[in-house]
C-alpha cells in the first residue's frame, strides 16, 4: 500500500475482502438467512462470538428483518495437535437457560480449524436449542482438523494470515473496513 496512508492500513500487503465485497457477501447471506428462517414461529436468537465477529454480525443484523434477538458468547478451542476435536472453554456465556422453541444462529468471523465452531454447536445442541445453524464471514477449507461445514458462509479464502473487519494481529488491525493480509514482516519481527 501508498506511503501516504495509516500505518494501519500500510501493514496490510494486500486486501483480500473489499468493503464493497463485504456489502455484498452481506447483502446474499442475510437474503439466505431470511429464507431459511421465514416459515418459523420460533424465536430466533443470532449469537456474536466475540471479539472477532462484532463488526460482521452487525452489517447482517442490519439487513435481516425478521425479528431478532441478541446474544454474545465468548470462547476459545484448545486441544490442537491431538487427535481428538479438542475443548472450548467459555469466558461468556449466554444470559438464558431455557432455548427450548429457539433457533439460534451462531456469528463467526472466521472458520479456520472447525474446533471452535464443532464444539460449540454440539454443546448448543445439548443444550436443547430447536436449532442451531452457523453464520461465518471467512472460512478456510484448507485447515480443516475436523469435520465441520458452517450452514452460511460468506467466502472461502487461502491460508494466509488475515487481519481487519474483526479479525486481528496481537488485538490490533480490527478496526479496519476490510480484510487484508498482514505483512509477513509485521508477525515475523
Ligand atoms: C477466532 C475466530 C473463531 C476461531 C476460529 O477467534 O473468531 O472463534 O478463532 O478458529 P478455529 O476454527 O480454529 O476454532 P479468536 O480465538 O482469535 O478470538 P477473537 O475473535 O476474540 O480474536
Amino acid at each position: 500500500m501508498e506511503n501516504n496512508v495509516p500505518a494501519l492500513y500500510n501493514d496490510c500487503a494486500s486486501i483480500l475482502v473489499s468493503q464493497q465485497e463485504i456489502a455484498a457477501i452481506c447483502d446474499r447471506l442475510a437474503a439466505e438467512i431470511q429464507d431459511t428462517y421465514k416459515d418459523s414461529n420460533r424465536r430466533l436468537v443470532m449469537v456474536v462470538i466475540l471479539k472477532g465477529s462484532m463488526p460482521f454480525a452487525a452489517e447482517l443484523m442490519k439487513r435481516l428483518t425478521l425479528p431478532l434477538e441478541l446474544e454474545f458468547m465468548k470462547v476459545s478451542s484448545y486441544g490442537a495437535g491431538t487427535k481428538t476435536s479438542g475443548e472450548i472453554k467459555i469466558s461468556l456465556d449466554l444470559k438464558r437457560d431455557d432455548l427450548q422453541d429457539i433457533d439460534l444462529l451462531v456469528v463467526e468471523d472466521i472458520v479456520d480449524s472447525g474446533r471452535t465452531l464443532f464444539r460449540l454447536t454440539q454443546l448448543l445442541k445439548n443444550r436443547n436449542a430447536h436449532s442451531v445453524r452457523t453464520c461465518t464471514l471467512l472460512d478456510k477449507p484448507s485447515r480443516r482438523e475436523v469435520d465441520f461445514i458452517p450452514d452460511f458462509c460468506g467466502t472461502a479464502i487461502p491460508d494466509e494470515f488475515v487481519i481487519g473487519f474483526g479479525l486481528d494481529y496481537d488485538e490490533k488491525y480490527r478496526n479496519l473496513p476490510f480484510v487484508g493480509v498482514l505483512k509477513r514482516e509485521v508477525y515475523e519481527k
